[in-house]
C-alpha cells in the first residue's frame, strides 16, 4: 500500500490574491440542503481546506452556515481554509457584479473570499431569473455584454480588497487567452470539466506557462456513464497500489499539476478521498498513455446551462 504522504496538503501559487490554493478542493454542488450542510463540516472535518460553491447551486446559505459553526467550534480558522463561488450568467452586466457579489458573501456569512469566478461566459438576460426562457422555451442570451466587461469589474471587486483572486470557468482557450491578454488583473484560476477522458492538455500547457492554476471539476467523472471510476486502468492501478479507483484519480490529477474539485455527500468518501497518496511514475504513465476514451460529462461549455444536475438522494 502507497504510504500516506503529503500530496493532500498539496498546494499551488497563485498570481494574484492571498498566495496558493490547496489542489485538492470539496465542491458543494449537493441538492439538498441538509445534506450540503453535513458534507460541508465534515469535509472540513477531514481535512480539506478548499470548499467551492456559486450563486447557481443554491448552496452558499447551508455553505455559510456549516462553515460558522466549524469556526465557532475553534479549531479551524476562516484564515486556514480557502473559499470559491461564483458570478451567474444572468449577473454578467458591469452594474450587476457587485451586488451579486455581495449577496453571496452575505450568504456565505464572511467578509472576503479568496476565489470569485465567473461561472460560465454565457452572459444571460440580466435579471433575477437564473434561467430566462423564451416562450419557445429556449434559453435569453444577453448580447449587452462582453467576457471582458464582466472581467474587468471583477477586477474593480479585486481592488475593493473583498475579493483575492478571480478567474474563469467553463471557458475555452481562445477565451482565455482573450481575458489573459486584456486583463489588467490576470485570472489567477481557469475551472473546466478535466479528468482522464478529457485531459485538456493543451490548457493545462498555456495555465503552466502564463503562472495560471488549472482546477479541474468532475475529477471523478460526475460518477456517470461511462464510469471513470471503473475504468479498467483505473482500477487496475487501484488494485497494484492498494488504494481505491476514486484515490488514483485524485492523485493523478494533482500530480499532473492541476488543483481538482470532487463532492461527495457520504462520509465516508469523503474522508477516503482526503486520505491520497503520490502514485508512482509508472501509473501516471499508464493513465496519462493508456486511457484512449475521450469524454465531456457536462455541456454547460456549450450553452451555459448547467449540463449537470445532482441526484437528490
Ligand atoms: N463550473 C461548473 O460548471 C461546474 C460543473 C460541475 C461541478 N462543478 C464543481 O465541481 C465540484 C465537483 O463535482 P463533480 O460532480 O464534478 O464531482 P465528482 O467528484 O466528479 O463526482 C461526484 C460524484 O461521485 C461520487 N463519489 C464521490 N467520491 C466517491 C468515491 N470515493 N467513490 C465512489 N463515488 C464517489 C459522489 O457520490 P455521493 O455524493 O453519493 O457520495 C457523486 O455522485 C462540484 O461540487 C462543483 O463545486 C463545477
Amino acid at each position: 500500500m502507497l504510504e500516506p504522504d503529503k500530496l493532500r496538503y498539496a498546494k499551488l501559487p497563485l498570481n494574484n490574491g492571498s498566495g496558493a490554493i490547496p489542489a485538492l478542493g470539496f465542491g458543494t454542488l449537493i441538492a439538498d440542503p441538509i445534506a450540503t450542510r453535513n458534507a460541508t463540516k465534515a469535509a472540513l472535518e477531514a481535512g480539506f481546506r478548499l470548499l467551492d460553491t456559486s450563486e447557481r447551486y443554491r448552496t452558499e446559505t447551508e455553505v455559510g452556515e456549516a462553515i460558522q459553526e466549524v469556526f465557532k467550534a475553534g479549531k479551524i480558522k476562516r484564515k486556514d481554509v480557502f473559499i470559491a463561488t461564483k458570478l451567474w450568467n444572468n449577473n454578467h452586466r458591469p452594474e450587476r457584479v457587485k451586488p451579486a457579489f455581495e449577496a453571496s458573501l452575505k450568504k456565505l456569512q464572511l467578509d472576503y473570499v479568496d476565489l470569485y469566478l465567473i461561472h460560465t461566459p454565457f452572459a444571460f438576460q440580466p435579471g433575477d431569473e437564473q434561467d430566462p426562457r423564451d416562450a419557445n422555451g429556449n434559453v435569453i442570451y444577453d448580447k449587452g455584454v462582453t467576457l471582458l466587461d464582466t472581467w474587468r469589474s471583477l477586477e474593480e471587486l479585486v481592488d475593493e480588497g473583498k475579493c483575492k483572486a478571480i478567474g474563469l470557468s467553463d471557458v475555452s482557450l481562445e477565451q482565455v487567452k482573450a481575458v489573459f491578454q486584456a486583463a489588467r488583473i490576470k485570472p489567477a484560476v481557469v475551472h473546466v470539466e478535466s479528468h482522464p477522458y478529457l485531459p485538456e492538455w493543451e490548457l493545462l500547457d498555456y495555465c503552466g506557462k502564463n503562472g495560471i492554476v488549472l482546477q479541474a471539476f468532475a475529477a471523478l467523472g460526475h460518477s456517470i456513464e461511462p464510469k471513470l471510476l471503473e475504468d479498467p486502468v483505473i482500477a487496475a492501478i487501484a488494485k497494484r497500489v492498494d488504494k481505491t479507483p476514486a484515490q488514483v484519480l485524485l492523485a493523478w490529477a494533482i500530480q499532473r499539476g492541476t488543483a481538482l474539485l470532487t463532492t461527495s455527500k457520504t462520509p465516508s468518501r469523503i474522508q477516503e478521498n482526503f486520505e491520497i497518496s503520490t502514485l508512482p511514475e509508472d501509473a501516471m504513465r499508464e493513465i496519462n498513455d493508456g486511457i484512449k476514451s475521450r469524454v465531456r460529462f457536462n455541456a454547460v461549455v456549450e450553452t451555459g446551462v448547467p449540463g449537470f444536475i445532482p441526484r437528490g438522494k
